[in-house]
């Protein structure tokens, strides 16, 4: 094990009804002012929101409303919460939502208390925030696990830019599979999808053998993979939903980067093909994953030998990755950039861009080159 600081800033509530058993706990440690954020509108339709500002009143709290978290949610809008918090004085952010609200949220926590630009005191200065308004998380889509961590991802679209912001870890997280009910089938999976790769990531960054992280990492892997089978046989059954939601938390509240270090290539291959083409993040890892993992196999057989059969219980490291393809498309997720949802064609011009401008990760299996990723994503098309 690597040296490393752990803590939980996050108290978690977990199952049905456990929004009830938080906001009692929670609200009377928060000002009156709160300000409940949520995406496009499927909160409205789906009733968590006229929930929510139920118990926010009854707990005595004036709301503002944060509408219009886009999915991939934009630098733009994160400038435009931070003004309502200053404007309305609010003292509790309320995220309502799947990770882009969240991760909204976490950022406009952070710069409604900043005088200075987030971005450029981050990316300009290397300074990080210290400071922000509280917030609390209710989690209606789960797979990022957003809701357990400081990060946020982050679409800048004046620098096609889309990347990690560190903002503001929600103070309590809401995680109650049934507000999950109403997702669309097909984002449940990109989610769950999500989660797999974030353990398969972290995985596959430089540790010992005998490292427990890697051994938690293989046990989300494969209940995720479980779990999501049993939603392709009924994608109503709650107790999948359940697990694959705290799958989700466990997979990115830091327990699996203890003491090792990461890998996220394909994260950051994807996050500026979202900058390029605003596709869906679960959908634009299935899609990079099992190229990009054929070109390190080599660098780290034995780790994709022990996920081979972990998770898909294959005998070889290049039978583990066919099996990941094949579940893939098991489950009906992309595997061709043709298949992703973009508002621009993607052509090689537009690869080669992602290539030339996403982050290289410096460390295990291997650090690729940008002609490389190009390589890989060509082999998306
Ligand atoms: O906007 P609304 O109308 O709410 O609809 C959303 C959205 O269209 C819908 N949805 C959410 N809950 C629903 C629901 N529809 C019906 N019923 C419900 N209960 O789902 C759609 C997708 O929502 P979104 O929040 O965008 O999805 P997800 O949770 O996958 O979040 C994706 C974002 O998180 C970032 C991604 O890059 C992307 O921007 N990530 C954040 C991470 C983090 N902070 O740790 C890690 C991840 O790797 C990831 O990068
Ligand atoms: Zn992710």
């Amino acid at each position: 094990m690597n040296k490393f600081t752990f803590s939980y800033p996050t108290k978690v509530y977990f199952g049905q009804g456990s929004a009830e058993q938080a906001f009692e706990a929670e609200l009377g440690k928060v000002g009156e002012r709160v300000m409940l954020a949520y995406g496009g509108g499927s909160v409205k339709k789906n009733g968590i929101y006229d929930q929510m500002k139920e118990k926010l009143s009854l707990a005595g709290k004036k709301v503002v409303d944060f509408s219009g978290i886009m999915p991939n949610p934009t630098y733009a809008k994160v400038q435009e919460g931070a003004a309502l918090v200053r404007e309305h004085h609010v003292d509790f952010i309320l995220a309502v939502g799947g990770g882009s609200v969240v991760d909204c949220c976490k950022v406009v926590s952070a710069q409604a208390v900043l005088e200075e630009d987030i971005w450029s005191m981050e990316y300009e200065k290397g300074i990080f925030p210290i400071a922000g308004i509280p917030v609390g998380a209710v989690v209606t889509a789960s797979g990022t696990g957003a809701e357990m961590n400081a990060g946020a991802v982050i679409t800048y679209e004046e620098k096609t830019w889309k990347g990690a912001i560190l903002g503001t870890a929600p103070s309590f997280a809401v995680l109650d599979p049934a507000y999950t009910m109403s997702v669309p089938p097909m984002q449940v999976l990109s989610g769950a999808f999500d989660t797999l790769s974030h353990a398969m990531e972290t995985y596959f960054g430089a540790s010992d053998a005998d490292n427990v992280s890697d051994d938690v990492a293989l046990a989300i892997m494969r209940n995720t993979v479980v779990n999501m089978r049993r939603l392709l046989g009924d994608i109503n059954d709650m107790q999948a939903r359940s697990n694959l939601m705290w799958d989700s938390a466990m997979a990115e509240n830091g327990i699996l980067k203890c003491g090792r270090l990461t890998d996220f290539q394909a994260h950051q291959i994807e996050h500026q093909l979202g900058a390029y083409t605003d596709c869906n993040h679960g959908q634009g890892l299935a899609v990079i994953h099992p190229a990009y993992y054929r070109h390190i196999l080599k660098d780290a057989p034995e780790k994709f030998a022990r996920m081979a059969k972990v998770v898909f219980d294959q005998d070889t490291a290049e039978a583990g990755v066919d099996a990941l393809e094949n579940f893939i498309k098991e489950c009906g997720l992309p595997t061709k950039m043709s298949q992703l949802h973009s508002t621009v064609e993607i052509t090689p011009e537009v690869l080669r861009k992602v290539a030339d401008t996403c982050n290289i990760i410096r460390c295990n299996p291997r650090e690729l080159s940008r002609d490389e990723i190009y390589e890989i994503l060509l082999e998306c098309m």
